[in-house]
């Protein structure tokens, strides 16, 4: 019998209001519609530790090196229990985040040390990158609509999304630099536009996998 090919990695990006999560079971049923088994998860979060750290992560004060660590730590778990598994028994991975998120926010936002974030990346999945990127992207106005409307609806923002426009701004200026240098792996999606029209490119992209 032949072994399965390796799964593909795919992750989504975007500032908080950007929309990605709306998407995620849209672009699982497209994958699924084309025959491929998917796991879709998130981070922070993804294993029964990765969402004890995230309910932290989402609320607690904390040193930005510290965040920066956890954020890590909760990752190697997903890695090790449920991304590398899945992709290794062939099935594709649909991450709502992972490592671009650190960069944009840990790096991007709260300045952490790049050489940091780039020796962790290495240690802790040097061997699990996405193999596509999409970045749902929405200018600082956007996001801020979006979440004053989550708030209006009773949903209460957690402490990356009561972040002020100037880090929200650093996040999505730290995403799109990441895309420009690496457009082989990014898809930059601009999330602005009604939902109908996000999905048409979504649907482009996953048939084009
Ligand atoms: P998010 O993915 O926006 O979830 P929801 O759609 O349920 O609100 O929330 C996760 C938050 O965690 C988001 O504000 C970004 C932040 N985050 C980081 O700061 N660094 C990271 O490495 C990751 C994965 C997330």
């Amino acid at each position: 019998m032949n072994a399965r090919a390796r799964g593909k990695f795919v992750t989504l990006e975007g500032v908080d209001g950007a929309g990605k999560s709306t998407h995620v079971a849209f672009l699982a049923e497209r994958m699924r519609a084309r025959g491929h088994p998917v796991v879709t998860t998130r981070e922070p979060g993804g294993t029964p530790l990765g969402e004890t750290l995230r309910g932290l992560l989402l609320a607690e004060p904390m040193d930005h090196e510290t965040e920066t660590l956890l954020m890590f730590a909760a990752r190697r778990e997903h890695v090790e229990r449920v991304i590398g598994p899945a992709l290794a028994r062939g099935d594709w991975v649909l991450c709502d985040r992972y490592t671009d998120a650190t960069w944009a926010y840990q790096g991007g936002g709260h300045g952490v040390d790049g050489s940091h974030i780039a020796a962790l990346e290495r240690w802790v999945h040097d061997a699990c990158r996405p193999d596509l990127t999409i970045l749902f992207d929405v200018p600082p106005s956007v996001s801020r609509e979006r979440l004053e409307r989550a708030t209006a609806n009773g949903r209460t923002l957690d402490k990356f999304e009561r972040e002020g426009a100037a880090f929200t701004e650093r996040v999505r200026a730290t995403y799109l630099d990441r895309a420009r240098a690496e457009p082989a792996r990014f898809r930059v999606v601009d999330s602005t536009r009604p939902q109908e029209a996000v999905r048409a490119d979504l649907a482009r992209i996953v048939d084009a996998l």
